[in-house]
């Protein structure tokens, strides 16, 4: 990946979780990254500060992995806000990015802004305009498949270079694990971790068990970002993900089995599900990139549970 080497890259949400792993990949591969962090009062919702970081040089690239978001409960209480804040601060990044005159924009955009309701195997990109996005997620699916218009209108009208990675469920190292923003697998990977600590006869699974997702190793992730970011430069979208699916009961069972925990898994119905089925189809990635992740999800797994046991109490606020 010398293409990297002194590319100036922005990087905005750089120091979140995907953006963390991002940054720290393209530094060791000799790329000049800028990442305007949020806690430093970069904040992309105004206007001023998006016009302000395309100021700082001249970027031969920005990565935008900036958004408000959390897992599923996260949404309730927060529709609105999670609608305005990702659909300024995505409109504003991509918008100023053209007019600064940046030459790519990788846009990083997640598999909830698909059609929620399909009953398709999996989720294909020719497919991605076809539905109603999720109720359990529909503003923020929805503000950031705004964004994946909004590249191609600047594209049709400028020509300009955007993509559109949709990324499945990522997890790994470093995630968060604090209730309010983690997914599924980190919240079922700490309820088993705090079962078997404290001996707890049962965990608790929310909804049904049934719900099929696709959960790809974040350090998988990045290698199909950057391998997009350096070879795909078509608009329309292109999913990163692992291309296989496993039901909530069956990852509970993998954790379970992982963490060493023997009690019981009891399912409370009255906790939403979400869509039922949410599998990529990993073929035009394979076309594009010609590349396929490589980590195990039990492996993976371990790693997470592993960092988990290491940095507990900064984990589970984080
Ligand atoms: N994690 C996943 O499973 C997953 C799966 C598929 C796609 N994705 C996509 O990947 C992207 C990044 O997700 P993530 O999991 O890395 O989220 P994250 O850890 O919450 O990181 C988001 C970053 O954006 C920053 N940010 C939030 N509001 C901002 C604002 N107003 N101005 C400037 N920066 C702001 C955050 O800063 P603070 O933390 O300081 O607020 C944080 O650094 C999102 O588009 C997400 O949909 C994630």
């Amino acid at each position: 990946m010398s293409f990297f080497q002194d590319k100036k890259i922005a990087i905005p949400g750089g120091n979140g979780f995907v953006g963390g792993y991002v940054t720290a990949r393209l530094e060791g591969l000799g790329a000049k990254v800028f990442v305007p962090k949020h806690s430093d009062g970069w904040d992309f919702t105004k206007e001023a500060d998006a016009k302000k970081l395309y100021l700082q040089d001249t970027f031969d690239m920005v990565i935008n992995c900036a958004a408000f978001q959390g897992g599923i409960g996260f949404h309730t209480g927060k529709q609105g806000d999670l609608y305005f804040s990702n659909l300024l601060m995505g409109t504003y990044l991509l918008q100023f990015a053209e007019e600064a005159g940046v030459k790519k924009f990788v846009n990083i955009v997640a598999g909830c802004s698909y059609p929620g309701y399909t009953n398709h195997e999996e989720l294909k990109e020719e497919e991605y305009w076809d539905g109603k996005v999720h109720e359990s997620i529909f503003s923020y699916g929805f503000a950031r498949k705004a964004t994946v218009v909004q590249g191609l209108a600047l594209f049709k009208q400028h020509n300009f270079n955007s993509i559109h990675l949709i990324l499945a469920n990522l997890y790994g190292p470093g995630e968060h694990f604090n209730p309010d923003q983690s997914k599924a697998l980190a919240g079922l990977i700490k309820k088993f971790y705090e079962a078997k600590k404290g001996n707890f006869p049962s965990v608790e699974i929310w909804g049904s068990g049934k719900p099929v997702r696709d959960w790809l190793y974040v350090k998988d992730a990045v290698e199909g970002i950057l391998k997009a970011a350096e070879s795909y430069n078509q608009v329309e979208p292109l999913n990163i993900a692992s291309g296989v699916g496993i039901s909530i009961t069956d990852l509970a069972l993998i954790i379970k089995r992982i963490v060493g925990y023997e009690g019981e898994l009891v399912y409370n119905t009255e906790k939403p599900d979400g869509a039922m089925r949410k599998m990529f189809s990993v073929k035009n990635m394979q076309e594009k990139l010609h590349w396929l992740p490589e980590t195990k999800l039990e492996l993976g797994i371990a790693e997470t549970v592993e960092w988990l046991d290491k940095n507990y109490e900064y984990a589970i606020t984080h």
